[in-house]
C-alpha cells in the first residue's frame, strides 16, 4: 500500500519555474505538466495525452491550449480536448486530467486529490512571511533521493544534528538535552531549549555572539508535508519571552515535502528570519549553510533508504530519541491508511 495521501496541498513549483513553457514533474507519482496561460495563471495536467499517452510536455503551447507533439490534439486548460486534426468529432473520452494549482508564498501550490475536496484556505500559513523586519529566502530546492517518510522522520529528529551536521548546525552540547514530544491532530512537535551553552558555528558567526547562549528548537512537522523548525539563540540568563526571542536570532526554516515517487522527494526549502535584512553577503552565507545541511539529510536518507531498500527492513533497535520520528511516520500511515477507506479517491482520466 501506497503512504501517499492526496488530499492535501503540495508545493509542485517555485513561482520561477513555471512560465509560458511546458515544465514536467513527478508528484505522487503521477506525471503532470505545467505552464502559464496567456494572463499569467498557472495551469496543471496529468502528462499524458489521452490518445497514445505521449507525454504533453514533449509538444508545445498554442494559446492557454497544450498541442501534443504526436497528432495535434488540443487540450485547454480544464483538460478537455478541443482540437482533433483531421477530423471534427472530439471523442468524448478525450480528455486529461487537470488538478487544482493556487499561487501562493512565491510557490505553485497542487491538489492531487479529490478536486471537490481542494479548498485553498487550507495552504499552510507560514508566519511572519511579508511582515517587517522579517526576510525571506525562497526559491531553493533539492532533490532526495529517499521515502518522504525517512524525510519526515529526519525532520522530527533532533538527535542527528549533533553526529550528522558537525560542520553545519551540529553542537555537542544539544545531544545531552532530553526533546519533549507532543501531538495535537495533523501537528507533531518535538522541542527542547540547551541553555546557557556555546552557539553552534554558524549562529557565533551570524549572531556574533561572545558568551553562552540559550537556544530552542522547535521541530514542528504539519502532515503531510509541511516541516518548521523554529530556532531562537539568545544570549543566556534572560527570560524566554516572544520579546526577548524576538531580539535574539531567530527563524522559522521551513521544508515542504513532494514526494515524487515512492523512493525520492522533492524538497523545497524557504527561511524567514528577523535578522540581517538586505545583507547580501550574509543571506548567501546562510543560503550556502543551509544548502549544506540539506544535503547532509539527503546523503544520509538516501543510504538508508537504500539498505531499507537491501534489507526489506525499516529499522533494527528502537530507542528513546525515535518517539518523535515514530509519532509523525505513524500519523502519516494512519492519514493515509484513512484516505484509501474513503470515497474521496481521484478517478483516473487519462
Ligand atoms: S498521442 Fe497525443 S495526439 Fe496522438
Ligand atoms: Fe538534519
Amino acid at each position: 500500500m501506497t503512504t501517499f495521501i492526496r488530499n492535501a496541498w503540495y508545493v509542485a513549483a517555485w513561482s520561477g519555474e513555471v512560465a509560458r513553457t511546458l515544465f514536467k514533474r513527478r508528484i505522487l507519482d503521477q506525471p503532470v505538466v505545467l505552464y502559464r496561460k496567456e494572463d499569467g495563471t498557472p495551469v496543471a495536467l496529468i502528462d499524458r495525452c489521452a490518445h497514445k499517452l505521449l507525454p504533453l510536455s514533449m509538444g508545445q503551447l498554442v494559446g492557454d491550449n497544450v498541442q501534443c507533439g504526436y497528432h495535434g490534439l488540443e487540450f485547454d486548460c480544464s483538460g478537455k480536448c478541443v482540437r482533433v486534426p483531421g477530423q471534427a468529432m472530439v471523442p468524448p473520452k478525450a480528455a486529461v486530467r487537470s488538478f487544482p494549482v493556487v499561487e501562493r508564498y512565491n510557490a505553485i501550490w497542487i491538489w492531487m486529490g479529490d478536486a471537490a475536496l481542494a479548498d485553498p484556505q487550507k495552504i499552510h500559513r507560514i508566519l511572519r512571511y511579508d511582515e517587517p523586519g522579517w526576510s525571506v529566502i525562497d526559491g531553493r530546492y533539492q532533490r532526495h533521493l529517499a521515502d518522504y517518510l525517512n524525510i519526515a522522520e529526519n525532520l522530527q529528529d533532533p538527535a542527528h544534528t549533533t553526529f550528522a551536521h558537525r560542520s553545519t548546525i551540529g553542537n555537542p552540547a544539544a545531544s545531552e538535552v532530553p526533546v519533549k514530544v507532543e501531538q495535537d491532530g495533523e501537528h507533531v512537535v518535538s522541542w527542547r531549549w540547551t541553555n546557557d551553552a556555546p552557539p553552534p558555528p554558524i549562529d557565533r558567526k551570524i549572531g556574533g555572539f561572545s558568551g553562552m547562549t540559550d537556544r530552542c528548537q522547535f521541530y514542528n512537522y504539519f502532515a503531510p508535508c509541511v516541516a518548521r523548525v523554529d530556532v531562537v539563540t539568545m544570549e543566556a540568563g534572560q527570560e524566554h519571552t516572544e520579546e526577548n526571542m524576538d531580539r535574539g536570532l531567530r527563524a522559522y526554516s521551513y521544508k515542504f515535502l513532494t514526494p515524487e515517487t515512492a523512493t525520492t522527494t522533492h524538497f523545497f526549502w524557504l527561511h524567514v528570519r528577523n535578522f540581517g535584512a538586505g545583507d547580501t553577503a550574509l543571506e548567501a552565507a546562510l543560503i550556502a549553510g543551509l544548502d549544506q545541511t540539506f544535503d547532509e539529510d539527503n546523503a544520509i536518507c538516501s543510504a538508508l533508504q537504500r539498505e531499507q531498500e537491501a534489507t526489506g527492513v525499516r529499522q533494527y533497535a528502537f530507542l528513546a530519541i525515535d518517539a518523535g520520528p515514530s509519532r509523525v511516520r505513524r500519523l502519516l500511515e494512519q492519514m493515509a491508511a484513512a484516505e484509501a477507506g474513503t470515497d474521496h479517491q481521484p478517478k483516473e482520466t487519462a
